[in-house]
């Protein structure tokens, strides 16, 4: 597969370098009883790469739902690109556009060809021509290694494929940063590392991401900073070396553990 060429993405990406593009401050969120969401702080920046890991069910996905603003925080304070986070209207369509999200199970449009899948946003949002915007389509596409499946419905595509169509499409909005919430989990075996393949190459062209995976191979080869959640809190930040093989708490020791026990 190709290396990415960042003139081929994304403006957005590797501009002002280092800086904070993402801020979270004392971030509080409750369902009823469950406090899913305590006193998260921390702040990513541009071109960074921060792989999120925690047992299920410590808020990860609340975490990466509550920056793309699909979930309304209780208190604190979110920010991206030095404005908060909006609460509806114009602004917030704006955000999305800004924020890519891949989420574990793909959700592509299934009556959508995989070009029509990748297109929409760019002439429905950025109300880009038909034919600029299949042109970007095209070499996105071509960028992820699934040109030739196009004119396809998703259905027609393996796991593998149609999560890097789902990569694509978010590519195609130009975002500031992308999310992806456990892009591999739904992947049989042999499709896992084709997606990495290309997240590491996105990583690699200085692509800001916030990445929820166990995937270690990943968070060692392109993570600047491992997240380690339990119980809705932020128990460990490291570096992936420092995290992984001296690993502070109790509770990442456990966590630890038993995914390498798989
Ligand atoms: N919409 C919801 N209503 C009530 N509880 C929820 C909702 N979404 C998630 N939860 C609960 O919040 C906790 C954290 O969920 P989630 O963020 O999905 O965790 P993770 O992604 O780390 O597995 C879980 O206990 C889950 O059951
Ligand atoms: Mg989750």
């Amino acid at each position: 597969m190709a290396a990415f060429d960042p003139s081929l993405t994304t403006s957005n990406i590797a501009v002002g370098r280092g800086e904070p593009l993402v801020v979270l401050e004392h971030v509080d969120k409750h369902y009823g009883e469950l406090h899913v969401l305590n006193d998260i702080s921390t702040v990513v920046n541009r071109g960074e790469v921060v792989v999120v890991i925690g047992p299920s069910g410590s808020g990860k996905s609340t975490l990466c739902r509550a920056i793309n603003r699909l979930e309304t925080i209780d208190s604190g304070l979110i920010s991206i690109d030095g404005d908060k986070l909006p609460e509806e209207g114009k602004q917030l369509a704006a955000l999305r556009a800004d924020v890519g999200m891949v989420f574990q199970s793909f959700n592509l449009f299934a009556h959508k060809t995989v070009l029509e899948n990748v297109t929409l946003g760019p002439i429905k949002v950025k109300k880009m021509k038909k034919a600029a915007a299949e042109e970007l389509a095209m070499r996105l596409l071509d960028r992820v290694g699934v040109a030739n499946q196009a004119k396809k419905l998703p259905s027609q595509l393996s796991g593998g494929q149609q999560q890097r169509v789902a990569i694509a499409r978010s590519l195609a909005m130009n975002p500031k940063l992308i999310l992806m919430d456990e892009p591999t989990s739904a992947l049989d075996p042999e499709m896992i590392n084709e997606v990495l393949d290309v997240m590491v190459g996105l990583a690699d062209q200085g692509m800001t991401m916030i990445v929820v995976t166990h995937e270690m191979g990943f968070a060692r080869k392109a993570a600047d900073r491992v997240i380690f959640m339990a119980d809705g809190k932020v128990v460990e930040e490291a570096t992936p070396a420092e995290f992984f093989d001296h690993p502070k708490s109790d509770r990442a020791k456990d966590f630890l553990s038993k995914i390498l026990a798989h």
